[in-house]
């Protein structure tokens, strides 16, 4: 992307950008308007560090240059307010010279100031302060505005930007059309709650915000535009947690006439596209691995291949063991997995019984903890180990085997989660290093193990593998989806599909799932199914997480810190104020009576 020029930014008020004057702009007049980010009063001598958009410059108000009166006011002024200095660029002395800022040889010399935008005293400091920590995050998004002024948001900020312009670029040159779709809509299911808003105008109905823009990205197909994208706000009221904002921003992208390969070119090209912006070169293709192996090896759908400690099926050495808790499990159709972590027999009793609390958190019943120390094992299970059970375990000085005697269904989420940790502990998961994944055949749906009910793990609109469709027409749970993910290290960046183009096959998808009455698949999709019967092209597309890619590629660790205005965990905006309640005049205008919780 190009930036525009520092003269690009001269406006009537002001001749150039503080943080871009340089040594060879000494001597020229400037006019300067920015926030005072440190004021230093030396008595009868004072600097302002004036900070604008484009850094910070030593603004020295001096006797031998400034009238008394402006180095009177200059003394004056509050931090963080708004002046417009005027002055002529200067060489510093060679003893003030500071190498670390850019402008750090130069300084303006002031000849008069005006406080344009006087500050009440800041609540937060702005500049950054001698130990380098930041108040507590909850007062920084209180005072959200002190908060953006900061170096690290405002470059967050700028690089958002760029991204979104290299995104438009990139998808705009191969054709496809930035097309927007409605945020007062229909429900569009993504797995989680919906945002309603009540209709004043029809008493009892309500509009959703869109969870994605999924159906109306489809319907564009079937309206002939062909490809189309979109910087899509989206709205899930679910859980949130570091990588997860209830108001949260996709590349969304859809394109007919097009394959898994087709999308998962497009989307590898705009990923390098988005990592080049940020100065990262990355290289295509992206390896691949299934569903079933990602799950098997690692325990989750989305694993972090910075390193190893991959899961191991245990079962038939631990089979002949007399433990109850392994027979009883092996009994009701579970395995005994594990992983191997080498430096791990050293751990302390507490430590490794924080990695059992953390399984236990997932759903098992404990941990199976053995440690490799010579030749003999140690460890509560290994008095129920054969000597040649414990000799085919083969662990060697200083591992320690973590294992898991239960169904998969708890034991893979369970052994995900003590891996990312003993890898945490280990640190293995070099932030250095990119390891980019495609996830494929996903299921097409999850089965709930009591009711036997069907849920879909994409969505319902993922077109199932048609292969295993007639292979197994009755077993809908065993049908692997023409779904994909992205991941990078751990995390998913975007996730997407070929659809359901024929509207019989849709139909019967939505049956499936617990919606087999014709009329309430018409209330509920009737407009999809009506765009799929006025002809629809094979199609397919896929969204990225906007902020995710963003966060990452800011280093942040948090969403909040790569969006402007965020919500805390708790879904509250510190800053605004919302969500607030509102009058009851107002609820009564929209039918809305509340109840006391
Ligand atoms: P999915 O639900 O997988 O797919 O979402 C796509 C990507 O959006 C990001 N994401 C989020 N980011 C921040 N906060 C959230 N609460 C949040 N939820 C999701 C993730 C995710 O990979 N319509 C489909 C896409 C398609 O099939 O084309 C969809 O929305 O990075």
């Amino acid at each position: 992307m190009t930036t525009p020029s520092p003269a690009t930014l001269a406006t009537s008020l002001r001749t150039h950008l503080a943080g871009t004057l340089r040594a060879e702009q000494t001597g020229t007049a400037v006019v300067l308007g920015g926030w005072v980010h440190r004021s230093r009063d030396l008595g009868g001598q004072v600097f302002l560090d004036l900070r604008d958009r484009g850094g910070v410059v030593q603004c020295s108000f001096n006797p031998q240059w400034t009238p008394s009166e402006v180095i009177a006011a200059a003394a004056a002024v509050g931090i963080e307010s708004v002046v417009m200095i005027e002055g002529t660029v200067a060489p510093r002395p060679a003893e003030m010279r500071n190498p670390e800022m850019v402008t750090g040889a130069i300084e303006v010399r002031a000849t008069a100031i005006r406080v344009v935008g006087p500050a009440v005293t800041p609540a937060l400091p702005v500049a950054p302060i001698k130990d380098g920590k930041l108040p507590a995050e909850e007062l920084r998004l209180r005072h959200r505005i002190l908060d953006l002024r900061r170096e690290e948001l405002q470059h967050a900020l700028v690089l958002r930007h760029r991204l979104m312009q290299t995104t438009r670029q990139y998808l705009s040159a191969q054709g496809y059309l930035e097309l927007e779709t409605p945020i007062l809509t229909k429900p569009t299911p993504e797995g989680a709650r919906d945002f309603l808003v009540p209709s004043r105008m029809h008493a009892g109905e309500f509009y959703a915000l869109p969870q994605s823009p999924q159906i109306y990205k489809q319907l564009f197909m079937c309206a002939g535009f062909d490809r189309y994208f979109q910087i899509a706000r989206c709205f899930r009221d679910e859980d949130l947690r570091a990588d997860r904002q209830l108001e949260f921003t996709q590349i969304d992208i859809e394109a007919s006439f097009i394959g898994r390969e087709d999308i998962i070119a497009m989307a590898e090209g705009l990923i390098q596209a988005l990592w080049a912006e940020a100065g990262i070169a990355v290289a295509t293709p992206f390896p691949r691995m299934s569903y079933a192996d990602a799950m098997e090896r690692y325990g989750c759908d989305r694993p972090d291949l910075r390193y190893g400690l991959e899961i191991e099926d245990l079962t038939a050495r631990f089979a002949p063991s007399e433990s109850g808790i392994i027979q009883s499990a092996l009994q009701a159709g579970g395995r005994v997995r594990g992983i191997r972590v080498p430096g791990g027999a050293a751990w302390s009793r507490k430590q490794v019984d924080e990695l059992e609390t953390i399984a236990k958190g997932a759903g098992v019943g404990g941990l199976i903890r053995l440690k490799g120390t010579g030749s003999a094992l140690e460890g509560p299970l290994a008095k129920f180990l054969s000597p040649e059970s414990q000799a085919a375990l083969q662990l060697r000085e200083g591992e320690l085997l973590l294992a898991v005697a239960a169904h998969d269904r708890v034991a893979s989420p369970a052994l995900d989660r003590v891996r990312q940790e003993c890898a945490a502990r280990l640190g293995l998961a070099d932030p250095t290093v990119r390891r980019f994944l495609w996830v494929l055949d996903f299921p097409m749906f999850d089965q709930d193990p009591e009711t036997g009910a069907l849920a879909a793990v994409h969505h319902p609109f993922t077109a199932p593998n048609a292969e295993d469709m007639q292979a197994r027409p009755d077993a809908p749970a065993s049908w692997r989806a023409l779904a994909y993910d992205c991941v990078l290290n751990g995390t998913e960046l975007g996730g997407g599909s070929i659809r359901t183009s024929d509207p019989a096959v849709q139909a019967r998808m939505f049956a499936l799932l617990g919606i087999g009455d014709t009329a309430e698949q018409e209330r509920r999709f009737g407009f999809l199914l009506e765009g799929l019967r006025a002809g629809a092209p094979p199609h397919g597309g896929i969204a990225f997480g906007f902020d995710r890619i963003a966060m990452l590629l800011a280093g942040a660790s948090s969403l909040r810190d790569v969006i402007a205005f965020p919500k805390t965990t708790a879904a509250r905006a510190l800053f605004e104020g919302a969500p607030s309640a509102v009058p009851a005049a107002d609820l009564t205008e929209l039918h809305i009576r509340t109840v006391d919780a």
